[in-house]
């Protein structure tokens, strides 16, 4: 009952608009009493997988919170796990608008947002104020202007700066919005993870 309410106001609003509106508002609302509207007390069905302890297997896909704003009100949510991002090392408004649609026969969105970002400190910055205990996964990305051969320059900066903060680290090399990602080749993917993998924090040199 109360979804459909809230469905039917937020479908009166263009997409986007609807979006940020819940950011922003989720962020507010986080440690006052309003949030019992989102809070949920989950029972624990703990896994674990490659090292990683997650509270539960149902986590938060990146592309909703790109800049970490609302970590704290999707972990009192219940999700195991919150990635945020994708994030790229200078803040970058993204495609035109409008770039996000509903499809609402089909229940779904199609977006080409283009990585709109606020850059990988303000993210850092996010994170650090959060306190919510689960794992939070950074995804990184290459700035749209950064040319395709330094690429993988922006990929080493912001793995460099989410580092000691990231449970792991998503590496985006398959966005079709952004020129240079998935226009990348196969050999340029497999080198951008080996660098990544080869970096001094990622071999613990
Ligand atoms: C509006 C929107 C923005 C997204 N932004 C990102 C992003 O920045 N980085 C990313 O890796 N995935 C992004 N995604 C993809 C989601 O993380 C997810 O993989 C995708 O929506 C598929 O899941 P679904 O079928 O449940 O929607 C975005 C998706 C949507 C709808």
């Amino acid at each position: 009952m109360m979804y459909r309410l809230a469905r039917s106001a937020i479908f009166q609003l263009d997409p986007e608009h609807a979006h940020d509106l819940a950011i922003k508002n989720l962020s507010r609302f986080t440690g006052t009493p309003l949030d019992l509207f989102y809070r949920q007390n989950l029972p624990p069905r703990p896994v674990q997988v490659m090292g990683l302890h997650f509270k539960n297997p149902v986590g938060l896909a990146a592309g909703l919170d790109k800049n970490g704003e609302c970590i704290d009100a999707f972990g009192a949510m219940g999700f195991g796990f919150i990635e945020v991002g994708t994030v790229t090392p200078r803040p970058q408004d993204g495609n035109d608008k409008p770039r996000l649609f509903r499809v609402i026969p089909g229940e779904g969105i199609i977006n080409r947002m283009g990585f709109n970002n606020h850059g990988v400190d303000a993210l850092v910055e996010n994170v650090k104020k959060a306190k919510y205990e689960g794992v939070i996964g950074i995804n990184i990305g290459k700035n749209k202007d950064t040319p395709l051969e330094n690429g993988k320059d922006d990929y080493l900066i912001c793995m460099d700066k989410v580092y000691d903060h990231a449970g792991y680290i998503a590496v985006n090399i398959s966005s079709p919005n952004t020129p240079g990602c998935v226009h990348c080749n196969m050999v340029m993917r497999w080198t951008i993870c080996w660098l990544i993998k080869s970096t001094p924090k990622s071999t613990g040199r």
